[in-house]
C-alpha cells in the first residue's frame, strides 16, 4: 500500500483514538529529568512517571507519535535504514487493557489498515527465563487471529525484553512483528533474530510489567501497562517497497535539495553516502536546534552531540561541493516538510538557520588552524603512528571527526591509534555524562519542599518578567531546580537594568507575602489558552493539560509539584542576570 507519512499518523491517530486512546503531542526532544539520558529516545521516554503509577492527566490510554534521537549507530548512517533521527508512533495502556486487546488491534491494524497479508507476518515472542515465564499467552492471541504457527518464534531476552530506556525503569518481555520480505530463509535456523534481510521489523509491543533497579533486579509494577512503538520512516519504507528510508516522503524533499545543491545525484554510488549522511544529521540538528528546549552546539551534553553531528554533515558534504550556507539551506527544506506536524520549527526558522551558519563558520576557522596542527604532528612524528592523545586532541581542540584524521594521516602513510582515541574519547564523555548527571540531580524529579518551592518561584517569577519587561517575546527556554537556587532561561534581547531586576523580585515578594494558595486543575489546552495560561507549547487541540494558579499571580501549564501557598516560599532574591545564548537571557535566583 502506498502511503505517505501524513497519513500513516493519521491513521494511527485515527485507529486508537477510535479505540478510546487521547492523543497527546510529542514531548521535547531533551529529557526534562533523566540524568542518564541526553535526548528522549522512545515514545515511553516522556511517560516514565505515568508508567509507574502517577495518574496521566489525558486517562489510561493515549497515543502519539514521538520525535527521538539515537546518535549509539551514528556511524551506520549512510546504508539503507539507520537515522539520527525518527518518529516513533506509539500507543499506551497505562494499567487499562493488556494482551487480549492489543495482540488483535496490532494484528488488526497492520492487515487491515496496512493491508499487509497475514502470511507475510511473523512474529517473536518471549521464551521465558527466571525472571519472566514464556509468553504462550500472546503466541497463542497471535495463533487465534490468524498467524501461522510456523511464522510465530520464540527468542530470549537479547530480543524480546525491551527497556529501560536509561539504566533503570519500566520494562518487560516483548512481542515483535516482522514483514516477511518473501526472500528464502538463509538456514535452517533463519528467523526474525537473524539479520540475512529476510524478516524486516515493523512494530513492537511491549508489556511492561517490571521496574528494573539500579542494582540490575527487576521488581513487580504496580499496574500492567502496555507500551508500544512503530518507526516511521521504516515503516514507511516498507509500506512503499523502497530500499531505503531516504526514497520515502519524508527524506525525499530534503534529498533533492542536496543534489540541487551540490550537482550530485543520489544514484550516483560515489555520493550516495555523503547525501545521506547530509540528509540524516541536517534533519537531526534542525529538529535539536528547533525543539521546544532547544539547544544549541557546544562541547557538553546534548550540545556536543549537535556539534558532532554538524561537523560531521559539512565533512562529508565537502566531498560533493556543498559550500558555505548549503547546510541552512537544507535545513529550511527540512522546516518545511514538517512545520505542519512540528510547528516548533516554523517558530525557530531563523535561528536554526543562523546557528547551523555560525557552526559551519566556526568549524572551517578552525579547521584551517588544526591543519597547521596536523602537519607540525606529522613532522615531529618518530613512529608511523599517530598517539589516539593527539587524534583526540585535533578533535576536541579543532572539531576534528576522527574519520578526517585518518584519512588525512592515510594520505601521507601515517596510521592512527583509534583504541587510543576511543579511550580517551570513552574518557571524556564520562566526564561529559558526569556534568549532564550533575546538571539533573536535584531537579524536578527531586520532589522534595525545596525544588517545589523554587519551582513555584519560577512561575512568580515568569510572571513577573513578563510584566516588568512588557516585551511578548518574553518566554520561558529552559529551566533547571536544584535543592538551591532556581536557574531560568527565556528569550529577550538585551540584558536587564538594575531597576528592572529590583522591579521582578519586588513584584515575586509581593506575590509571597499575598500568601495565596497554588491551586491545580485540568482543563484543554484552549480552555487553559483562553484562561490567559502561559506554558506549553505545541499541545495538541482537546488535549487536557494541568493548569496552576496563584491568586491574581500567575497562571501556567505546568506539571507540578508545587508549594501550597506562596508564603511558604520565604524571600526571593535574583543572584545573576546574564546571557545564555544569542537572544536568550539566564537568571538564577534564590529563596532564603
Ligand atoms: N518502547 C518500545 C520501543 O522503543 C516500544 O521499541
Amino acid at each position: 500500500m502506498k502511503i505517505t507519512s501524513e497519513e500513516l499518523r493519521k491513521k494511527w491517530i485515527e485507529f486508537f483514538k477510535a479505540r478510546g486512546h487521547a492523543p497527546i503531542s510529542s514531548a521535547s526532544l531533551i529529557p526534562e529529568n533523566d540524568p542518564t539520558v541526553l535526548f528522549t529516545t522512545a515514545g515511553m521516554h516522556p511517560l516514565v512517571p505515568y508508567l509507574l503509577g502517577q495518574p496521566h492527566p489525558a486517562g489510561k490510554r493515549l497515543c502519539d507519535a514521538q520525535k527521538c534521537v539515537r546518535t549509539g549507530d551514528i556511524d551506520e548512517v549512510g546504508d539503507a535504514a539507520h537515522c539520527t533521527f525518527f518518529e516513533m508512533l506509539g500507543n499506551w495502556s497505562l494499567g487499562d487493557y493488556f494482551k487480549n486487546e492489543m495482540v488483535p488491534w496490532s494484528y488488526e491494524f497492520l492487515t487491515k489498515e496496512l493491508g499487509l497479508s497475514s502470511d507475510r507476518l511473523a512474529v517473536t515472542v518471549f521464551m521465558g527465563d527466571d525472571d519472566c515465564p514464556r509468553d504462550d499467552e500472546t503466541a497463542a492471541l497471535w495463533e487465534k487471529c490468524g498467524i501461522k504457527k510456523e511464522n510465530i518464534f520464540y527468542l530470549g531476552k537479547k530480543h524480546n525484553w525491551w527497556g529501560p530506556a536509561g539504566q533503570t525503569g519500566p520494562c518487560g518481555p516483548d512481542t515483535e512483528m516482522f514483514f516477511d520480505t518473501g526472500k528464502p530463509k538463509c538456514s535452517a535456523e533463519c528467523s526474525p533474530a537473524c539479520d540475512c534481510g529476510k524478516y524486516v521489523e515493523v512494530w513492537n509491543d511491549v508489556f511492561m510489567q517490571f521496574n528494573k533497579n539500579a542494582d540490575g533486579s527487576f521488581s513487580p509494577l504496580c499496574q500492567k501497562n502496555v507500551d508500544t512503538g512503530m518507526g516511521l520512516e521504516r515503516a514507511l519504507m516498507n509500506m512503499q517497497g523502497l530500499s531505503s528510508v531516504y526514497e520515502t516522503d519524508v527524506f525525499l524533499p530534503i534529498v533533492k535539495k542536496i543534489e540541487e545543491l551540490s550537482g550530485k545525484s543520489s544514484s550516483d554510488a560515489q555520493a550516495v553516502k555523503a547525501i545521506r549522511v547530509v540528509a540524516d544529521h541536517i534533519r537531526t540538528a534542525t529538529f535539536i536546534i528547533g525543539d521546544e528546549r532547544g539547544v544549541t552546539p557546544s562541547n557538553v551534553d546534548q550540545g556536543y552531540i549537535l556539534r558532532r553531528l554538524l561537523r560531521r554533515a559539512i565533512r562529508f558534504g565537502s566531498t560533493i561541493g556543498l559550500k558555505f550556507g548549503d547546510y541552512s539551506a537544507v535545513a529550511e527544506t527540512v522546516v518545511d516538510k514538517y512545520a505542519e506536524v512540528y510547528p516548533e520549527l516554523a517558530v525557530s526558522r531563523a535561528k536554526i538557520k543562523s546557528e547551523i551558519d555560525e557552526e559551519q563558520a566556526r568549524f572551517e576557522r578552525t579547521l584551517e588552524n588544526g591543519i597547521k596542527e596536523f602537519e607540525k604532528l606529522c613532522k615531529f612524528l618518530q613512529t608511523d603512528t599517530i598517539p589516539g592523545k593527539s587524534a583526540f586532541r585535533l578533535y576536541d581542540t579543532y572539531g576534528f571527526p576522527l574519520e578526517m584524521t585518518v584519512e588525512m594521516a592515510k594520505e601521507r602513510g601515517f596510521k592512527v591509534d583509534v583504541d587510543g582515541f576511543d579511550a580517551k574519547f570513552k574518557e571524556h564523555r564520562e566526564k561529559s555524562h558526569a556534568g549532564a548527571e550533575q546538571r539533573f540531580k536535584g531537579g524536578l524529579a527531586d520532589t522534595g519542599e525545596l525544588t517545589a518551592r523554587l519551582h513555584t518561584a519560577t512561575h512568580l517569577m515568569h510572571r513577573a518578567l513578563k510584566d516588568v519587561l512588557n516585551d511578548p517575546n518574553v518566554n520561558q527556554r529552559g529551566s533547571n531546580i536544584t535543592p538551591e537556587r532556581l536557574r531560568f532561561d527565556f528569550s529577550f534581547g538585551r540584558a536587564m537594568t538594575p531597576e528592572e531586576v529590583k522591579a521582578v523580585e519586588d513584584k515575586v515578594n509581593a506575590a509571597i507575602q499575598a500568601d495565596v494558595p497554588v491551586t491545580c486543575e485540568e482543563m484543554t489546552v484552549e480552555d487553559a489558552k483562553a484562561q490567559g495560561a502561559v506554558g506549553l507549547f505545541a499541545s495538541k487541540y482537546g488535549e487536557m493539560v494541568k493548569v496552576y494558579t496563584m491568586g491574581e499571580y500567575s497562571k501556567e501549564i505546568c506539571g507540578g509539584p508545587h508549594a501550597a501557598r506562596t508564603s511558604e516560599l520565604g524571600h526571593f532574591r535574583i543572584v545573576k542576570e546574564q546571557s545564555s545564548s544569542a537572544g536568550v537571557r539566564r537568571i538564577k535566583a534564590v529563596l532564603e
